[in-house]
């Protein structure tokens, strides 16, 4: 159901709302939270949250340690959007604007003339406690307006916008004083002003995911890099009804790709490996258990891929013109930008033939340098061979993207063949 996936998105503007719903879909499927503090206990099916990411485990009625297999999906909970700035307040010719800094490589112009809401967390202090908050407004608060064209007479022919003067929203008139932003959180999660002590706070476009086109044949919405395959992962996860013995179906989903993924809870972080060996563990195995296990086991890193633009088809490359609506892609790069070799491209074509869901093969232009995602990332940190997938989508980056309208639920099937394989 597409409109499960339209949910998700709009009710995840901010990376920790996304692992928060995530969370949510995850416990009403059954699973118990595991705190990363507390010790794991071997739950069949079980969650860890920190910040914007999440690992979900569903384990085989039956598990030897040592013939463990993990079938993990991986995917991204972040997406390039404007971030709040530590002191915000700024005044400008009469104007009350909120300064921001770029995160990730947005599309820049994506933001411009867009009724943006204002959402993610907030820490206060509770006696000598920090207390967490997660906030989002979707009331229309931010605007980036636009230069009137006869005040810049050769936008056509090139746009230029400058990050650190460009991008600042206006959301006020007249003077404030310094604790504009600090008072709007205040009075949105209804606490004292003086109690807020800090934030990560971010932008988003507040229009609804929609289908389009002449026969719905496409999907509009924001953060479908890569909330479409975070949301894929946790259904397929949620849905399986059994798991062949010895099988740990695992969904990682991590904040930071678009940066880099240099964080605690990113996945060049050592959050997925230290759920992976605690999971031997609480199982009976032992360390070398879990290595064994590594190399048995497989990760599908599952991210946005780059569909063929009609106006542009001759930034792709001939050979490799990637359709909306015809399934998965298989992500190719011999400078390993993606994971995947050989024996993985056959692996999930295997699973996806056995289900009738059609693959695509990508490969970037040679001349142009191509994108990278998790998967490289992950098969580094673990070890582990990983294939780079996802589904096809125009726009990537953009404030608003759009996919096929039959993608998501293709996706869905083949991370749901993957997990039981
Ligand atoms: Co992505």
């Amino acid at each position: 159901m597409i409109n499960n996936l339209f949910n998700f998105i709009d009710s995840s503007p901010s990376p920790f709302h996304a692992s928060e719903n995530a969370a949510t879909s995850l416990s009403i499927a059954g699973f118990d939270e595991v705190s990363s503090s507390a010790s794991w206990n071997s739950n069949q099916k079980s969650f860890l949250k920190t910040g914007g990411s999440i690992v979900a485990v569903s384990a085989a009625d039956k598990i030897d340690p040592k013939h463990l297999i993990f079938n993990i999906v991986g995917a991204h909970t972040d997406s390039p959007n404007l971030r709040i700035k530590p002191i915000p307040d700024r005044n400008s010719v009469g104007y009350q604007q909120l300064g921001v800094e770029i995160y990730g490589g947005a599309l820049l112009n994506s933001w411009l003339d867009r009724d943006l809401g204002l959402s993610g967390q907030v820490c206060t202090k509770e006696g000598q406690v920090i207390k967490k908050h997660l906030f989002r407004s979707d009331q229309p608060l931010l605007r980036v307006p636009q230069l009137a064209i006869h005040l810049d007479r050769n936008v056509n022919e090139g746009l230029t916008l400058d990050r650190q003067s460009h991008l600042t929203p206006i959301w006020g008139l007249g003077d404030s004083d310094n604790h504009g932003f600090r008072n709007f959180l205040a009075n949105l999660i209804e606490v004292e002003e003086t109690d807020i002590l800090s934030w990560d706070a971010m932008a988003h476009d507040l229009t609804p995911s929609t289908l389009l086109g002449k026969n719905q044949e496409f999907y509009s919405a924001s953060r479908i890099d890569n909330l479409a395959s975070c949301h894929a992962a946790v259904e397929a996860l949620c849905l399986l009804d059994s798991l062949p013995e010895n099988t740990v179906a695992v969904a990682a989903l991590f904040d930071h790709e678009e940066v880099g993924s240099n964080s605690n809870t990113g996945a060049a972080g050592p959050l997925l490996e230290n759920c992976l060996e605690r999971i031997v563990l609480s199982l009976g195995g032992s360390r070398d258990d879990f290595f064994a296990a590594l190399a048995r086991s497989w990760c599908l890193s599952a991210d946005g891929a780059h569909a063929v633009h009609p106006n542009y088809a001759e930034r792709h490359d001939s050979s490799h013109k990637i359709e909306l609506n015809a399934g998965p892609v298989i992500k190719i790069n011999a400078n390993v930008r993606y994971a995947t070799q050989a024996e993985g491209s056959a692996h999930f074509q295997m699973i996806c033939d056995a289900i009738n869901v059609p693959t695509q093969l990508y490969s970037h232009r040679s001349d142009l340098a191509c994108g990278s995602t998790i998967g490289p990332i992950t098969a580094t940190r673990l070890g582990i061979r990983v294939v780079d997938v996802g589904s096809a989508q125009l726009s990537m980056h953009s404030a608003r993207e759009m996919g096929g309208s039959k993608d998501p639920g293709l996706l869905t099937r083949s991370l749901t063949a993957f997990y039981q394989y």
